[in-house]
């Protein structure tokens, strides 16, 4: 594969000048702009014939103008005929209406698929999907990444003394199982319930022990904060000693962080695949950089190494 070139959507920026830093290349040449009617114009300012082509482009806030971007992209790329087109989205938005669970309701994250694929793009990079089905969603490969390692190495390091990873719903259950499993901790499952199509969730109880010990809620993201608020205080009242939550995508829409500030949590701690802006990075807020498990997984693409030996190293470690 001919020249490798990094281009970013105006979404995230910070994180495709990042990973660029880590493959030592500059970010691609494009511009990316609204005309007066809205309509969204790219341009791409060099020459990617025959080139190994990423466009970086978390389908975050603002999601539609996000996901429109990015397909507007790959379109430009198809047709300056770049080698192959890799959409990097370290974050995946609609991920959450993956299923027909009730009537008269779309499949929207297929629908994502469809469009990614339809629009030129050959290859999909992704990170913890909210459900992992999504994959079989696209008839082109698609690796996806996980935080868990740079999560569960971030909570080794602290070594708390008497841990349980706890899931914020039955949903994420096997995934908090892997972190628990990395941690050498029990794990305790939180029953959730979604009170209608809306953000509000209800926490009924906790299934499993965490009398006494430090409990770090696991979820796939943070969006109105609503769950892990609600599962710090359910904790709490369940005797643990102090709660940490923990995710992948700190989406913070609405008031979450000043929620999250103002709560019984006593650290969240989250990646940067979407953008945070300044005034939400309350001090208890901890963000782990994700720029190098991309770049790391771009140059294994590239190249053609394995991009789950990169995961394989880090169980060989534990
Ligand atoms: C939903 O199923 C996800 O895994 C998260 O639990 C959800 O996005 C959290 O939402 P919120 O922060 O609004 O409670």
């Amino acid at each position: 594969m001919d020249e490798l070139k990094i281009f970013s959507g105006n979404t995230h920026p910070d994180l495709a000048r990042s990973i660029c830093q880590y493959l030592g290349i500059p970010v691609g040449k494009a511009e990316i702009f609204e005309f007066s009617n809205e309509n969204i114009f790219v341009r791409v300012l060099e020459n990617v014939r025959a080139r190994d082509v990423f466009i970086i482009q978390p389908v975050s806030s603002p999601v539609n103008k996000s996901l429109v971007e990015l397909l507007i992209m790959i379109d430009a790329m198809k047709r300056a005929s770049a080698g192959r087109i890799t959409a990097v989205l370290p974050y995946y938005g609609y991920a959450r209406t993956d299923k027909k669970d009730q009537p008269r309701v779309p499949i929207t994250a297929r629908l994502i698929a469809d469009l990614i694929t339809v629009a030129g793009a050959n290859r999909v990079l992704t990170v913890d999907l909210h459900a992992a089905q999504i994959q079989g969603f696209f008839n082109i490969p698609v690796d996806e990444l996980t935080a868990l390692y740079l999560l569960s190495n971030y909570f080794k390091d602290k070594a708390l003394p008497n841990p349980v990873v706890v899931a914020t719903d039955v949903g994420i259950s096997k995934r908090a199982r892997d972190l628990a499993a990395k941690l050498d901790a029990p794990l305790a499952i939180i029953e959730k319930r979604r009170l209608g199509n809306g953000s509000k969730t209800e926490t009924l109880t906790v299934i499993g022990d965490v009398k006494g010990m430090q409990a770090i809620a696991f979820d796939d993201e943070i969006d109105t904060g609503g769950s892990i608020v609600n599962a710090a205080n359910v904790l709490l009242r369940e005797g643990a000693t102090e709660v940490y939550a923990c995710c992948t995508h700190p989406i913070f829409s609405d008031a979450a962080t000043q929620k999250i500030a103002e709560s019984t949590l006593k650290q969240v701690v989250v990646t940067d695949t979407v953008p945070i802006a300044k005034e939400k990075r309350v001090p208890k807020i901890t963000v782990l950089p994700i720029a190098s498990l991309l770049g790391e997984a771009i140059h294994r693409i590239h190249t053609g190494l394995s991009v789950g030996a990169m995961f394989e190293q880090e169980d060989a470690g534990k």
